[in-house]
């Protein structure tokens, strides 16, 4: 029997994605190459935004004709949006057999085995008996793996989904985490990301606090790297400094989001902090840490955003020298605080604010990769790259992503002299000493 799985989203999707695959690969499954030869589709969702979401149901119409020809193809809608919309999802797409939410997908090897799926399935709510598993198939590539930490958020965004369709906080224990890393470093896996929704409160739970963590992580024999995401401001442990300066290991990188630069508008978020809080924080974080790169997500046009509101926004990003910024247009998600109010900024205006954006990070994006040319950096090999496979790709501990000459073997650490930058990845060539 042949699986195909897609996946949108973040990165705990990928990561769920993954599990699934490694939990179907010991039923005996197999990978098809496309829908075309797969016994079962299963989509992996997103409800972050509603384009994710239109993009599943859409293409659920594009499989219905293969559904047609195999009456046997099993279809699955799993995670997030499965999680939102439970029976609804077979209610605007009949071609569904499976609906399970992140809570529930590793059922779905039992459900498609031994023909047990006489009729369809919607499989939504938090059973405490998933909330984790092992799995050294968890990996994005032959030698960096993402590792699941926590499950859930409840952090309580006003806009935001994901408290509701991934639940309540849940930290896994230290013993589980560090097994886990222990079987990828023992497996040939170099680097992990341990993934977390709001990260900085992993262990509040059992009492535990995510410094030891990173500690005990970072002491794993076999590995060369550790990073984390994603670092909320407002739970930002001073603690954590100081372990950055006690490894190597530990990657100068922070994905933190500050979403907005205006207080007014943190506040109707309810994130937790002030502009000037964030500030203070990065401030603080590059007293400790100079080199330290930090990247960040906005929303543009959050109910009652005005044009004072957003300047502090672009004030906020021209001053912070982001490595990167995602920026996203509001979007009013249903079941959360933020829908109750008038999504009163035009949608032009979403546009304009967004591309004002998006065009100042550009130019201190560009400005930041060009201050790299004719730096020496060390990267962790992963593959050819995609769109010149006479090149490979690494990626600095700073998370710059690097393309140098080829082949290389995955998982070394070249040394790249830095001789080109475009908009997202720098050039290097190889320096003659290799580490
Ligand atoms: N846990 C992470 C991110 C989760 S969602 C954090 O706290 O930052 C990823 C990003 O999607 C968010 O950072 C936010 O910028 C964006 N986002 C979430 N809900 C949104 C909405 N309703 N409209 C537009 N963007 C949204
Ligand atoms: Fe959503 Fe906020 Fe939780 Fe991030 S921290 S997942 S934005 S509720
Ligand atoms: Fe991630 Fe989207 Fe779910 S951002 S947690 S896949 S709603």
């Amino acid at each position: 029997m042949r699986f195909f799985i897609e996946t949108i989203g973040c990165q705990m999707n990928q990561l769920d994605a993954r599990l699934l695959e490694g939990a179907l690969r010991r039923c005996g499954w197999e990978a098809a190459s496309g829908p075309d030869g797969a016994d079962a589709v299963l989509l992996f969702t997103c409800s972050v935004r509603s384009k994710p979401e239109e993009k599943v149901f859409s293409r659920l119409g594009q499989l219905r004709p293969l559904k047609d020809r195999n009456p046997a193809l099993r279809i699955g809608v799993l995670g997030c949006m499965a999680e939102r919309l439970g029976p609804a999802v077979r209610e605007r797409a009949p071609v569904v057999d499976i609906v399970a939410g992140p809570g529930n997908f590793l059922k779905v090897p039992e459900l498609l085995s031994t023909g047990a799926l006489h009729e369809p399935s919607v499989l939504c709510g938090f059973d405490e008996q998933l909330r984790f598993t092992r799995d050294v198939r968890s990996r994005r590539s032959a030698v960096q793996a993402f590792v699941s930490v926590m499950r859930g958020c409840q952090k309580g965004c006003s806009y935001c989904v994901v408290p509701g369709v991934r639940g309540p906080e849940r930290s896994r224990t230290l013993r589980g985490i560090l097994d886990e890393v222990e079987r990828l470093a023992d497996d040939g896996v170099r680097e992990v990301t341990l993934l977390g929704q709001s990260i900085g409160s992993w262990g509040r739970d059992i009492g535990e606090a995510l410094p030891a963590l990173l500690r005990r992580v970072c002491a794993v024999p076999g590995l060369l790297r550790v990073r984390f995401l994603t670092s909320h401001p407002a739970d930002f442990h001073p603690e954590l400094l100081r372990v950055f300066g006690e490894t190597e290991r530990l990657c100068p990188h922070l994905q933190m989001p500050a979403q907005s630069g205006s207080d007014r508008i943190l506040e109707a978020m309810n994130r937790g902090y002030s502009s000037g809080d964030y500030r203070r924080l990065l401030e603080s974080i590059r007293g400790a840490v100079p080199d330290m790169e930090i990247t960040s997500d906005f929303i543009v046009g959050f109910p009652g955003e005005t044009d004072a509101d957003f300047r502090e926004t672009l004030d906020l990003v021209g001053w912070a020298g982001f490595r990167n910024v995602f920026a996203f247009k509001y979007v009013p998600r249903p079941k959360t605080k933020a829908a109750q109010r008038s999504d009163d900024v035009p949608p032009h205006e979403k546009q304009n604010r967004l591309r004002a954006l998006l065009d100042l990070q550009k130019d201190v994006g560009e400005r930041r990769n060009r201050e790299m040319i004719g730096r020496v950096v060390t990267v962790l090999s992963e593959g050819p790259s995609p769109r010149d496979r006479t090149r490979w790709t690494g990626r600095t501990p700073h998370n710059h992503i690097v393309t140098f000459e080829g082949p290389d073997r995955c998982g070394s650490t070249p040394q790249l002299s830095i001789r080109g930058a475009t908009a997202l990845t720098l050039e290097g060539t190889r320096t003659h000493h290799e580490p």
